[in-house]
């Protein structure tokens, strides 16, 4: 690293130090260098993606044994599978031989052949085979490299970090909230994915404001959203959540024929929608019969890919498309129209801040979670 990027650098960590000292009843967005700088996104791969609890997707998505899916945690490929006894594992997924991945995708297996020599893994990661090699060689060591797993919310989450504490418990102020939601019970509805041409940090800073909704979103869902009912309800060092209380035309009639009923929520309850994250990138709104999520996974420095998902509280069996025209489940059809608004404004964003002529001037109380996840983002990339 020459002298002038060094320096360069460490600007940019100043600059989020500055960001994570600003006064809670006065604060300013962050300075554009933030998500431009190529140095400071190979810092979050090391001191936030390697360290962070990250979703990787639903605990129905893996029903039956053999069942796995690959993500990408920050430059970490991982997989997670549901091995023979029914428990879930997650592994690195980075063969020991010489690095291939060795998964790929999602599906069903009951081993996993590594396609560059043919290194045979078992759903746990064992080393199993290694075809040619000697008799006396040490399968033991080989295994693939275990990482953290835990369900939270039926959202399975990972994190490489074997020391990190358990997600429930950084999370144990949300779970007031959310727990007469059952989100657990939730079933995904629709998945996607795509590329917006931002930093990871502007998808993930849209998400955790909705003064925008009004605006971006004025052709779907923003005039349902009233602007008068937004709030602030929970934040702490790892998530930032606000709320808005809907009209009653977004409380559908429940369906009995494919509604999960729900005894826990009053008819004051179902008109509340949480909107928010948990840091560093899994995005989510909760409302009384669905919620929507997605994962801002960082693959270029002004390039992000968006998981997304939809997941609901109906009985539709396994395996049937679900009929996306059907009122009570508008959120299959609404999220590639939303996304698409996000994506507009968060491209747009990146342009502005690529121009590194303007710095953000003052936010206003509703966009506090920015100012609670600049400081998470400070504290973790802080070296002391
Ligand atoms: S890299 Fe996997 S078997 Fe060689
Ligand atoms: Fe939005």
């Amino acid at each position: 690293m020459s002298s002038g990027s060094e320096k360069s650098m460490l600007g940019v960590l100043d600059s989020v130090a500055a960001m994570a000292t600003q006064q809670d009843a006065e604060f300013s967005g962050i300075s554009p260098d933030v998500y431009t700088s190529q140095a400071l996104l190979d810092l979050e791969y090391e001191r936030i993606f390697k360290h962070q609890w990250a979703c990787v997707g639903r605990f129905d998505e893996l029903p039956n044994p053999g069942d796995y899916l690959t993500a990408d945690v920050g430059i970490v490929p991982i997989v997670v599978t549901r091995g023979e006894d029914g428990n879930l594992g997650a592994m690195v997924n980075v063969c020991s031989h010489r690095l291939a991945t060795v998964a790929a995708g999602a599906g069903n297996a009951k081993r996993f052949a590594c396609p560059y020599h043919g290194w045979v893994y078992d759903l746990s990661g064992a080393l199993l085979s290694a075809p040619r090699m000697p008799d006396d060689y040490d399968k033991a060591a080989c295994s693939l490299r275990q990482v953290q797993v835990e369900i939270w919310n039926g959202f399975i989450y990972v994190n490489v970090d074997l020391d990190a504490p358990p997600v429930s418990e950084s999370l144990a102020a949300l779970e007031p909230f959310f727990r007469p939601y059952h989100m657990e019970r939730m079933q995904v509805l629709a998945r996607g994915s795509e590329v917006w041409n931002a930093n990871w940090k502007v998808a993930t800073e849209n998400f955790l404001e909705s003064y925008h909704l009004e605006m971006t979103h004025a052709a779907s869902i923003g005039p349902l959203f009233p602007q008068g009912t937004l709030k602030m309800v929970s934040e702490g060092p790892m998530h930032a959540f606000h709320s808005f209380t809907v009209g009653e035309e977004l409380v559908h009639p429940i369906d009995p024929s494919i509604a999960l009923p729900n005894p826990d929520l009053s008819d004051a309850d179902k008109r509340i929608v949480y909107v928010g994250g948990v840091f560093p990138n899994h995005l989510f709104t909760v409302a009384y019969d669905q919620f929507t999520w997605m994962r801002a996974q960082p693959i270029g420095v002004d390039k992000t890919l968006i998981d997304w998902g939809v997941a609901g509280a109906f009985n539709i069996p396994r395996g049937t498309k679900p009929d996306a025209n059907h009122p009570n489940l508008y959120y299959i059809n609404e999220i590639p129209k939303l996304n698409g608004e996000d994506r507009s404004v968060t491209e747009r964003v990146q342009k502005g801040a690529r121009s590194g002529m303007i710095t953000p001037s003052k936010l206003q109380a509703n966009e506090h979670g920015l100012l609670t996840f600049a400081r998470f983002l400070s504290r973790c990339l802080s070296t002391n």
